[in-house]
């Protein structure tokens, strides 16, 4: 059984193409595209409290309760949100969840062994903004929400990926978000999906075996924030150095060396440089 369940009209999902490649290496796994849902990543939860934990991935056209990390809303894009209106057939974003069972020894860096495996998947040029924002020229282009849930012995990790595809407004955003069909003329949804899914898997039972610390040097290829005057959350100012073996932000201040695990950190260009 391939797993595929299409039941919108005329978008043509690599649904098969997408199992065939990843299912043997992953048994148990299906492919779903639906039309619309809440959140592909809240559906997953809740699939996983109710007992279905076989891995998954789940793709919604369209989703009306999107949601990004830190409680934040995500957007797809449409017309529901102040978007463009797009041809019949095109899809503003991408979006969809890989649930899975996962049971590494260190949990610690799995969102930017995602973050990296997206960028590495879609374009040369694309960097990521730790911890695991995918940005394109200064904006966003690519969201990463991972949550998840301990079901007895099982330990169940839904990643959540949205993409923007097509120019999309703001929505408020301090920076217009990016879009890949910016970098990739003529991308689409089902395209992009094509491209990434079957190395997040890959990515993803690597970091299982080995953890992050093999990715670091990757990371760093890719790192945004490298170099620049950060300002975090809890307040510090100091200049991003790249992550440590656990994925852990560096940053250096007057006051030493901190390594960030959580916080949101905001490049500073208008702060003067720190002298370390
Ligand atoms: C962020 O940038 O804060 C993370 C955004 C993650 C958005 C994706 S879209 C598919 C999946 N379902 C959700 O509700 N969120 C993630």
């Amino acid at each position: 059984m391939i797993g595929a369940q299409n039941m919108s009209a005329p978008i043509r999902w690599p649904a098969e193409a997408i199992w065939e490649a990843i299912s043997p290496h992953l048994a148990g796994f299906t492919v779903e595209v639906v039309p619309e849902i809440d959140s592909t990543n809240t559906e997953l939860m809740r699939r996983a409290r109710a007992g279905q934990l076989d891995p998954v991935l789940l793709v919604a056209e369209h989703q009306t309760a999107g949601r990004g990390r830190l409680g934040r809303q995500w957007f797809s894009g449409g017309v529901e949100s102040g978007g463009a209106r797009l041809a019949a057939g095109q899809l503003p974003s991408l979006m969809f969840s890989l649930g899975l069972p996962l049971a590494p020894l260190d949990w610690s860096g799995l969102s930017l062994a995602v973050g990296l495996s997206i960028v590495e998947s879609l374009h040369l040029d694309l960097q990521l903004k730790w911890p695991n924002d995918v940005w394109w020229q200064s904006r966003k282009l690519a969201g990463i929400l991972i949550e998840t849930a301990s079901l007895g012995d099982v330990r169940f990790a839904v990643v959540g990926v949205g993409v923007n595809i097509a120019p999309r407004d703001g929505q408020g955003l301090s920076t217009p978000p990016a879009s890949l069909s910016e970098l990739l003329p003529g991308i689409d949804a089902p395209e992009t999906l094509l491209r990434v899914a079957q190395p997040l898997v890959r990515a993803i039972q690597r970091f299982e075996t080995h953890g992050f610390g093999p990715l670091r040097t990757a990371f760093h290829g890719r790192d945004l924030l490298y170099g620049q005057t950060v300002r975090c959350s809890d307040g510090l100012i100091g200049i991003a150095r790249g992550v440590d073996a656990s994925g852990a932000l560096l940053v250096h201040s007057e006051n030493g060396v901190k390594a960030i695990t959580s916080a949101e950190v905001s490049v500073r260009p208008d702060l003067p440089a720190i002298p370390i």
